[in-house]
């Protein structure tokens, strides 16, 4: 699905008298297989384009196109094409896990497969939540049973990922996905974010204030500034503009501060600033002096 956003504009309370736009006209194309990185100075807009995504914010003008879904301002849609997006365009939330409700982790995540399929049988709502812990990397018999709070953070976390994935979503975004956990932690659930890439899920959409990963992992990345696009790029192209960076208020991923600092005593590198890329390029300027 090709996500296509044209002028979007979006208030939170048109009437109030110190109105302030949260979105001041987003101009967007995140193209279908991209893993699509936004990131932003705080208050920037990211949280509120993302909800526009699914239909949970509606649009009060502009252009949204969500592959064949259009969500633009003064297109009704109907209740049950808006559960249909929300199947196929999964949302996972900062710090998701705050919603787990149930008693178990199955009865947790079987929630989202009763509510988008309710004609499902008991079997079939078993498989959907066996597929989707699996799918976080959670061992079903282990778990099913527990209840989501004597899971770790780590865990819980995967938890609430699986109730979005019970849909097969062909479209994830998340909303800072790694934020509070440990640098671990951090690491396996991006290798399992981006796994997800080659089963059912096709693009990936990741809000985060994490250079470092947003660099490491994203082909695409976006910046929001006073709730526009000011910058969409390569993370390369991106995190070659430090001066423009600093005007949106953001700074470098460290492999790019090195490759400043580097530049500065003479050694000149041309890196992607992916870690493996950024020490290649180093050991080979080392061995060229
Ligand atoms: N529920 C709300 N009611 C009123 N104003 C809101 C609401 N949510 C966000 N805003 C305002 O809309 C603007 C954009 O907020 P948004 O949450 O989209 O930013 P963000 O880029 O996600 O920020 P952060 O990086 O802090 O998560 C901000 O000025 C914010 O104060
Ligand atoms: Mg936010």
């Amino acid at each position: 699905m090709q996500i296509i956003s044209k002028d979007l504009t979006f208030a939170y309370n048109k009437k109030a008298e110190f109105n302030r736009q949260a979105l001041n006209g987003v101009d967007l194309v995140i193209e279908e297989g991209d893993v699509f990185g936004i990131i932003g100075h705080t208050g920037s807009g990211k949280s509120t384009f993302i909800q526009h995504l699914n239909g949970l914010i509606k649009t009060q003008s502009g252009t949204l196109k969500v592959g064949s879904y259009d969500l633009s301002s003064g297109v009704k849609n109907k209740a049950n094409v808006l559960k249909q997006l929300r199947s196929e365009v999964g949302m996972v939330f900062q710090y998701p896990e705050y919603q787990l409700f149930a008693e178990t982790v199955y009865e947790d995540v079987a929630f989202g497969v009763r509510n988008f399929f309710p004609s499902y049988t008991s079997e079939q709502v078993d498989e959907a939540v066996q597929n989707a812990l699996n799918q976080v990397g959670l061992d079903y018999n282990e778990i099913k049973n527990k209840s989501p709070f004597e899971l770790s953070g780590g865990q819980k976390r995967r938890v609430a990922i699986a109730g979005v994935l019970v849909t097969k979503p062909k479209v994830l975004v998340l909303d800072e996905p790694v934020a509070g956990l440990d640098p671990q932690g951090k690491k396996q659930l991006m290798k399992l974010i981006l796994n997800l890439k080659q089963n059912s899920v096709k693009t990936v959409v990741i809000v985060s204030h994490d250079l470092d990963e947003v660099t490491e992992n994203c082909n695409k990345v976006a910046v929001f500034y006073n709730g526009k696009v000011v910058m969409c790029d390569t993370p390369k192209n991106i995190f070659n503009n430090v001066k423009e960076l600093e005007s949106y208020k953001l700074g470098l991923p460290i492999t790019a501060k090195c490759t400043q600092e580097l530049k500065k005593l003479g050694v000149e590198i041309d890196t992607n600033y992916k870690a493996s890329d950024f020490v290649e390029n180093i050991v080979r300027a080392y061995k060229n002096k």
